[in-house]
């Protein structure tokens, strides 16, 4: 037997009991067939993976935290808008290395719908990419350069649904029942109508409703999303053997974290909203044996923007702990960011996050300002009692501020899917923009461009202070505004997200350089903040962070303590005056006076925060850094 062999039998024992519980769970009866057949794919896949893949499931074995460690520093952009292709994409990888990037996330990376696609979301070929981006060997050359380059690869992996002219749905039209059944389709509105009693609308304005009657086959199709984004029948186990298959086809791709897109969507209930279903998890869990036994450099990314209550569970925190995903958006601290800018207090954003279940140490966060989508303001009715304000008032208000109809806000946010059926608005917008550097810039005052750099510093600095993977959304290296020709563009306006969606500046990339424009101080912010970050091993995600009240409203404070590698205070003063607050009110482990301020190491004075002003202070004593192990070629298999 070969040594690849034998390690695979030893995962397949340490993780059949997680699938096989997840299978019961999902279908019952069903389960020890179905099982059967995953194992056969597992078996397949991992005997097609390629020798480097395996030297990286050796590797990642062997150091199972390797996302979660201090090191990894994440940016997030379009293939198309990043680069114009594959190649225009391995070409900027300088762009990362110089800023100090590790993971990237790729959007639109796979053959999506022709038309309109919901930039990228309704995807044609799991496994392809667009054939304007490249070819397969260009793919396989990128992701062998983001290796080569110690960058690790998110890819979207879109299994709530397939667009309607993926292969599945093609064979359905043509009257394939297997691929019928692999998509919710109903031969009258009965079904659909009583689903749509408590269904809500993702899309209310560009696609009201969750059904879309297909001519063809005089169906009724489920289509949360829109209306050419069919959503898979995940009660059908062909479904789970389908998409498991392609989840280690991916990862033999060489995808290092695969982004379980609209998770939360995936199990349908009826009488429910059909979110964050009990199976939802299931099919996490089951997915996670899979990549675990036949590709476990691979970990799976929820992406699941739900509310408080239902975000810690797809890190697996259920009555008892589940293994699950590995990582999740934290939706909640990016809103409470926001929320905090807005309103220059801390308390709700103390109470809701100190509410939040801690997750499993073994998982942590994506943390992040901005996003390729537009920000639903999650906060929670029993947060806001908690914190003494009402949630529909809060969230209310924070639509005006960003939408810019609050005295005083120079916020230029869009609004977007405005439901006046539940008073419910999101918001779209690039940070500078929403954060008031456009409105400024405008103004040509350079007093308030510098206020409202620090307060874009700000929220960067508490997303990269806070433990997870911080990732930087494209364009915010160099400050990039809204891009407000997509609302003339008549394919786009519809979808007001499509103005945080820019393509790359280069003329903001040369400028990056001079610290004099708005472009080189935000890169040297995010500079600053990547190296003091990789200073500081106590942000290593297995941390318990805390949120403490240091009796000044205007200050955020949250405290991480690693077992082992220390501990970290974060403070932020999310207001516009000076504060002096009482360091010995943290309680800390070590006495304040021997703290240093990681994003001003000479910084005296370490209890007076000046407007906007983060401070990091951790115990000044240095860690050795970690050599490269002898013969492992560090390049390809990850660093520290
Ligand atoms: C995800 C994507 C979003 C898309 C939706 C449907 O949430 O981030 O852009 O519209 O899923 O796939
Ligand atoms: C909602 C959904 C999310 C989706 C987004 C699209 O927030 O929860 O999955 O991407 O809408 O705008």
């Amino acid at each position: 037997m070969t040594i690849a062999e034998q390690e695979f039998r030893v995962r397949l024992q340490e993780w059949r009991p997680d699938l096989d519980s997840a299978l019961r769970g999902l279908y019952g009866d069903e389960a020890p067939v179905v099982g059967e057949r995953l194992l056969q794919i597992a078996h397949e896949r991992h005997d097609e993976r390629s020798n480097d893949l395996r030297a990286r499931d050796r590797y990642r074995t062997i150091r199972p935290d390797w996302f979660q460690e201090a090191q990894r520093v994440g940016y997030a952009a379009y293939v198309d808008e990043f680069g114009g292709g594959l190649d225009g994409v391995r070409d900027r990888i300088g762009h990362l290395t110089e800023l100090g990037v590790d993971v990237l996330h790729l959007l639109s990376l796979f053959a999506a719908r022709v038309g309109d696609n919901d930039g990228g979301f309704a995807v044609r070929d799991y496994l392809r990419p667009d054939e304007a981006h490249g070819t397969p060997s260009d793919l396989d050359a990128l992701i062998e350069a983001l290796h080569g380059a110690d960058i690790n690869l998110c890819a979207d992996f879109v299994l709530n649904h397939t667009s309607d002219d993926h292969g599945w749905a093609e064979e359905a039209r043509a009257g394939s029942t297997y691929h019928q059944d692999l998509f919710l389709m109903f031969d009258h509105d009965v079904e659909p109508l009583a689903y749509e009693a408590s269904l809500p609308e993702v899309f209310p304005q560009m696609a009201p409703g969750n059904f879309t009657w297909e001519s063809t086959l005089a169906k009724w199709v489920w289509t949360t999303f829109r209306e050419f984004q069919w959503d898979l029948n995940w009660a059908n186990p062909d479904v789970m053997v389908e998409i498991a298959d392609v989840a280690l086809r991916l990862a033999n791709l060489g995808v290092d974290i695969l982004r379980l897109d609209a998770i939360a969507f995936t199990w349908k209930r009826l009488g429910t909203n059909c979110q964050n279903q009990p199976e939802a998890h299931l099919i996490a869990q089951a997915l996670r044996a899979m990549t675990s036994i036949a590709a476990p450099a691979t970990v799976l990314l929820a992406e699941a923007i739900v509310g408080p209550n239902e975000l810690v569970g797809y890190l697996g925190r259920h009555d008892v702990e589940r293994r699950e995903c590995a990582l999740a958006y934290h939706n909640q601290l990016m809103v409470q960011g926001w929320s905090m800018l807005a309103t220059g207090e801390t308390r709700l954003a103390r109470v809701a996050l100190s509410r939040l279940t801690e997750p499993p140490s073994s998982t942590t966060w994506f943390t992040y300002v901005r996003c390729h989508d537009d920000i639903g303001w999650a906060i929670d009715d029993a947060d806001a009692r908690h914190a003494g304000v009402s949630g529909v008032g809060h969230r209310a208000f924070l639509a005006a501020y960003f939408r810019g109809d609050f005295p005083g806000s120079t916020s230029r946010g869009v609004p977007f899917a405005t439901n006046e059926g539940t008073n419910d608005e999101r918001t779209n917008g690039m940070t500078a923009s929403l954060a008031g550097v456009t409105a400024a810039i405008d103004a040509g005052d350079a007093v308030e461009i510098d206020i409202a750099l620090a307060r874009v510093a700000m929220l960067y600095a508490i997303a990269f202070g806070h433990g997870g993977i911080p990732m930087i959304y494209m364009g915010d290296e160099f400050g990039q505004g809204n891009d407000l020709a997509a609302l003339d563009d008549p394919d786009l306006a519809a979808d007001s997200r499509w103005v945080h969606r820019p393509s790359f500046n280069d003329d903001a990339r040369v400028e990056r350089s001079d610290p004099a424009t708005v472009s080189g101080r935000m890169w040297s912010t995010l500079r600053t903040l990547i190296d003091a970050r990789r200073s500081c091993p106590a942000l290593h995600g297995a941390a318990p962070v805390g949120y403490i009240d240091v009796g000044a409203d205007q200050v955020f404070c949250w405290r991480r303590r690693h077992p082992r590698f220390g501990e970290l205070v974060g403070l932020a003063n999310v207001g516009i005056d000076p504060v002096t607050i009482d360091l010995a009110a943290i309680g800390s482990l070590e006495p304040a006076r021997q703290r240093v301020d990681l994003l001003d190491r000479t910084a005296t004075g370490l209890d007076t925060l000046g407007p906007h002003q983060v401070r990091w202070l951790a115990s000044p004593q240095t860690y050795p850094t970690v050599p490269a192990a002898p013969g492992v070629d560090v390049a390809r298999t990850g660093r520290r």
